[in-house]
């Protein structure tokens, strides 16, 4: 008798009988991330019945457990400072407890990437369930998707052409069923990105949570999980660069979020796999638009599901030829053939390679004298925007602008309309302090939109700066996730309204046309940087140990730990 077993009275009292503890039977996880404080994940509640039956049926015995909830929309001081979080619990509990194997529920943004990020530090056999996108949004025979609406309708409310009840009704017109986000914003993204990395069953991440195959999907999760145990199967096979670079490509043709970057780079890292800065580059800006899913593209996730899903995207980078097609997944077969047969059924959904939405929609990677890294979505660059700032004759993707420097949101918000910042089409909106440690967490500020009096003249946009992230729903052209961050002296902390900034698009530089010697004397008159003080235990610690957005905002300490369940002993 195994004498995990003895432990197990507990267990056995209520679910498992003696005799199948003793028949040596896989005992697995469902890391349940679904509960009143994480709804876009509740619909984990109901599937884990499906999951359960699933690893009954192949010879497991499913241990249901909680793990650290998150929700993006309420925690404050934002979301961001719980992927580490979940990302202890989990490995905690995966290492303590006498599991072999786990499903992992994810959903809402940053439950899919702490998720995995766990499963890579333990190196149990994992694999990725997810609950899937609401249905899609629908207001006055318009598309509503998840959080776009709330950016758009911000401008229209600006301009004047709605008011504040119609504003909360084309809100809530977007969440119309149990889900995560159904546009592609984060949450989508990133479970899409689970999928390409091999963690999920072919088509899991796109279909709808209310959907009937979500509930069948549920069910093979939990059957596969169980053979995978017996063929031993784990991140550390699956994660590899390779599956990686194949993530990156199918961010860029998905017009992914740009939370993606940090959350892929901390993946990676806990996975043992270092991406360098140019990897956005080579693996990515250069592919196509191919998904026409708001915001970069025009619908929702239930069109992007019927068309074939994320499936049908990566059938586009296979026959293009840039997708690692003999990467290990955890259906135990290759992606490649994971994929065969998965064309798109809708051409105006999910484009062909050859003729996509836009050209080179990837993520572009910018560095100069104000920060070592930031990126720019550049699916989301609107032709009015490119025909504005990047399309002058003799200067095409370069531009040069009057930086408008806020200190943190409520500066923003509280500075914006003021009429002596005199903010024109020639200035950009830059703001500081929103980074990992000066917020704490980052936070999805740097989407500013322009005064009102500018957007009651129809000007939706101007170019925008700032060492947070933006929500991965946002239309917004920004240079975003800079590192090093204000906050730890990156330079932001020394630019001043009024300076000028260039964007050569290029060079790939952003740079502040201010003489070194200036810049010194600033460096010099300039206290240490402050920020706030953190209210909570957590707050104080994820300061300490958590490095740059560039780097992945990873606790630079935990990467060093990997395989540890296997350096225990079962009992
Ligand atoms: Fe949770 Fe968008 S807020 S998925
Ligand atoms: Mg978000």
């Amino acid at each position: 008798m195994d004498m995990t077993a003895l432990y197990l009275e507990r267990f056995m009292n209520y679910g498992v009988t003696p005799e199948e503890l003793r028949s040596g039977k896989p005992i697995i996880g469902i890391a349940q991330s679904g509960s009143d404080l994480s709804p876009c994940n509740r619909i984990h509640i109901d599937l884990a019945k499906r999951t359960r039956d699933g690893i009954r049926d192949a010879g497991g015995i499913p241990i249901e457990f909680p793990v650290h909830p998150i929700f993006e929309n309420c925690r404050r001081p934002t979301a961001a400072i719980d992927r580490n979080l979940l990302y202890l619990g989990l490995v905690e509990l995966l290492n303590g407890y006498p599991i072999d194997g786990v499903v992992l529920t994810t959903g809402c943004d940053k439950t899919t990437p702490s998720q995995i990020m766990a499963a890579s530090t333990v190196d149990i056999p994992a694999i990725v369930l997810s609950g899937g996108p609401m249905l899609d949004g629908w207001h006055e025979g318009e598309l509503v998707g998840s959080g776009t609406v709330i950016w758009r309708s911000r401008r229209k409310l600006a301009a004047g052409e709605i008011d504040e009840e119609q504003f909360l009704d084309r809100a809530t017109s977007s969440a119309p069923s149990a889900g995560h986000c159904n546009s592609m914003g984060t949450a989508s993204t990133m479970n899409a990105v689970a999928e390409a990395l091999g963690m999920s069953l072919t088509g899991c991440a796109a279909i709808p949570a209310p959907y009937r195959e979500r509930g069948q999907m549920a069910y093979r999760t939990g059957y596969r999980i169980v053979e995978m145990v017996h063929e031993d199967l784990k991140p550390s096979d699956i994660l590899t660069r390779e599956a990686f670079e194949n993530a990156i490509a199918v961010t860029s043709v998905i017009g992914g979020s740009s939370n993606a970057q940090p959350h892929i780079v901390a993946m990676a890292r806990h996975a043992g796999v270092e991406l360098e800065q140019e990897i956005w580059q080579e693996h990515g800006y250069d592919l196509p638009l191919l998904v026409n899913m708001q915001p970069a593209g025009a619908y929702l996730g239930e069109r992007f599901h019927r068309a074939g899903g994320v499936p049908a995207a990566m059938w586009e980078l296979l026959e293009a030829g840039v997708l690692h097609g003999d990467t290990a997944t955890c259906t135990g077969a290759t992606m490649a053939e994971n994929l065969a047969g998965c064309e798109s059924k809708d051409r105006e959904m999910i484009r062909p390679f050859a003729d996509p939405l836009m050209e080179r929609a990837g993520f572009m990677v910018l560095s100069g004298n104000l920060f070592d890294f930031g990126i720019l979505k550049t699916s989301v660059i609107s032709d009015e925007f490119r025909e504005r700032y990047l399309s002058r004759p003799g200067r095409e993707n370069v531009f040069e602008a009057r930086a408008i420097v806020f200190d943190g949101s409520d500066d923003y918000h509280h500075r914006i309309d003021d009429p002596s910042l005199k903010i024109d089409e020639d200035c950009i909106l830059v703001i500081r302090g929103s980074g990992v440690i000066g917020w704490p967490g980052s936070a999805e500020v740097v989407n500013m939109q322009p005064p009102e009096r500018m957007i009651r003249e129809g000007k939706q946009w101007l170019p925008t700066l700032g060492d947070g992230r933006q929500s991965g729903t946002s239309d917004s052209p920004s240079i975003l996730n800079v590192s090093p961050e204000s906050a730890v002296g990156g330079g932001l902390a020394w630019l001043r309204t009024g300076d000028t900034i260039r964007v050569d698009l290029n060079e790939r530089s952003c740079n502040a046309l201010v003489e070194e010697d200036e810049i010194a004397r600033r460096l010099a008159e300039y206290p240490a940087p402050e920020f706030p003080e953190s209210n909570t235990p957590w707050e104080e610690l994820f300061r300490e140990k958590t490095g740059q957005l560039g780097e992945g905002g990873v606790m630079d300490f935990a990467v060093k730990y990997r395989g540890t369940s296997r350096k225990l002993p079962r009992h």
